[in-house]
This record gives structure tokens, C-alpha cells and sequence, in this order.
């Protein structure tokens, strides 16, 4: 089976507080998403991949990858699990059910090499595929609408989840599509897998892998890069 590569990057970017979409603002001179595609276009186990993109999109032409001819484009929609499904469908006749899909978000720029390879190698024989993540460090408070606690969760079974998510195209198109129909509007992958009984496995990655989300990010994630020489 072949591996392709998806990255949901059609989101506004609310949180942000910047008129400019958050995996298009400067990060040591590049958009945040060519750092996020780097290693994608850069890999040669993973045949192609494809960005979701608003359909008013004004910024992507504008960057680094997006005449590479490993690189194409599908039409974002109004949720994340919108626009991964419409690029999975983008793949079209090229790829084939059994094929492996990692998906990632354009707004994580500080992916190691390390981890990708790691979370492929892992996952590559496994039934059902996984994700990265890291285990959360601090103690997890459950609130009641008043912001007053109503419980403390046990941390020591808790992840954060990040991307890149790795499932089978054929499964994660039909679960993606079940979650849709069922207007459950999934904020990742493993959760539309989880809703048809699949259990994804969790590999620890590193905490630099953030998802630029404010705008104290991304100074943050330019140290990240750094750290890394890149
Ligand atoms: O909003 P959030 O931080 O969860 O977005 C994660 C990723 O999904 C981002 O790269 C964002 O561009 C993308 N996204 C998308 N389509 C949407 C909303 C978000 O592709 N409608």
C-alpha cells in the first residue's frame, strides 16, 4: 500500500486575533505551512499530498509548495472533518482504500522528522493505525458551568492528540462520512475512527509539535525550530 499525505488547512483562524489566516502568518520568513509541508513534500515513502483550502483562499498561491508538482489541492469546508474528507476524495483513483493517509495540520510547523518516522514505522503493520501524542503532565480538573471544579481526572490515562493521525484511507473515508451523517462534527481523525469501534493507537511524540492556535505561538514555535536547525 502507498502513503499519501493530507493537511486541513481551510480554517480562519479565530483565536488568533489576526485578520491573516493562522498557517499562513510569517514564521522565520516562511508561512507556517510550508514548515508544516517541508517533511511531506521532502519524503520519499509518501507518493503525494494534498492541502484543503478555503475556496476564497487568497494566500496559498503566494507560498512555497504551491506549484510542486507533489503537492495538489483539494476545496476546504466549513469543519476540519469537512475538508479532510473532501481531500481524501481528491486523491481520487490515484490512491487505493488499503492505502495509508497521514493527516496533519498545516498549523503545526514543528513536526520532527524523528516522530514522523517513529509514528510510520509503528503504525505501518498495525490493523487499524494511530497518531501522535504525549501524555498530559499537569493535574486535570473537570469544571461545572461556573467555573467552580466539579472533578479531577485521572491524568495518568490522558493524551494530548496531535498530528499526524495515520489511518487507512478506504476505514477513515467511511468514518469520516459516518461521523458527517450522524452530524457529529469530529475534531480529529482517531475520533471519527473511535465512533465505528476502532481503537487507534497513541505514540508518544514530543510537546514541540504544537498547533499555532494564539498569537504567543508562534515566537514559541520559532525557538522550536531553531532547537531543531531548521
Ligand atoms: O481550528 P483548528 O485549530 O482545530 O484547525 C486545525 C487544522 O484544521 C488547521 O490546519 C486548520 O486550517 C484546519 N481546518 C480546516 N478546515 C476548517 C477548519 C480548520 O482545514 N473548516
Amino acid at each position: 500500500p502507498d502513503l499519501w499525505a493530507v493537511l486541513p488547512a481551510a480554517g480562519v483562524g479565530r483565536r488568533m486575533g489576526s485578520a491573516t489566516p493562522k498557517q499562513y502568518l510569517d514564521l522565520a520568513g516562511r508561512a507556517v505551512i510550508d514548515h508544516a509541508l517541508d517533511l511531506f513534500v521532502a519524503d520519499v515513502r509518501i507518493r503525494g499530498v494534498v492541502v484543503a483550502l478555503d475556496p476564497t483562499d487568497r494566500y496559498w498561491d503566494a507560498t512555497a509548495y504551491a506549484d510542486h508538482p507533489k503537492v495538489t489541492r483539494a476545496n476546504g469546508g466549513a469543519e476540519r472533518c469537512h475538508s479532510v474528507l473532501n481531500a481524501l476524495d481528491a486523491l481520487g483513483t490515484r490512491a487505493h482504500a488499503e492505502d495509508w493517509v497521514l493527516v496533519h495540520d498545516a498549523a503545526r510547523p514543528c513536526l520532527r522528522p524523528a516522530d514522523l518516522d517513529r509514528l510510520i514505522e509503528a503504525l505501518i503493520e498495525d490493523e487499524v493505525g494511530g497518531l501522535l501524542g504525549i501524555p498530559v503532565r499537569d493535574t486535570m480538573k473537570r469544571a461545572e458551568p461556573d467555573d467552580r471544579i466539579g472533578a479531577t481526572v485521572d491524568r495518568a490515562s490522558l493524551w494530548h492528540a496531535f498530528t499526524p493521525q495515520m489511518f487507512r484511507l478506504g476505514r477513515l473515508r467511511a468514518a469520516l462520512t459516518d461521523a458527517l451523517a450522524a452530524n457529529d462534527l469530529v475534531t480529529d481523525d482517531a475520533s471519527a475512527m473511535e465512533r465505528i469501534g476502532q481503537a487507534p493507537r497513541l505514540i508518544e511524540g514530543h510537546a514541540d509539535n504544537i498547533k499555532i492556535t494564539r498569537a504567543e505561538d508562534l515566537p514559541l514555535a520559532r525557538f522550536y525550530l531553531q532547537q531543531q536547525g531548521r
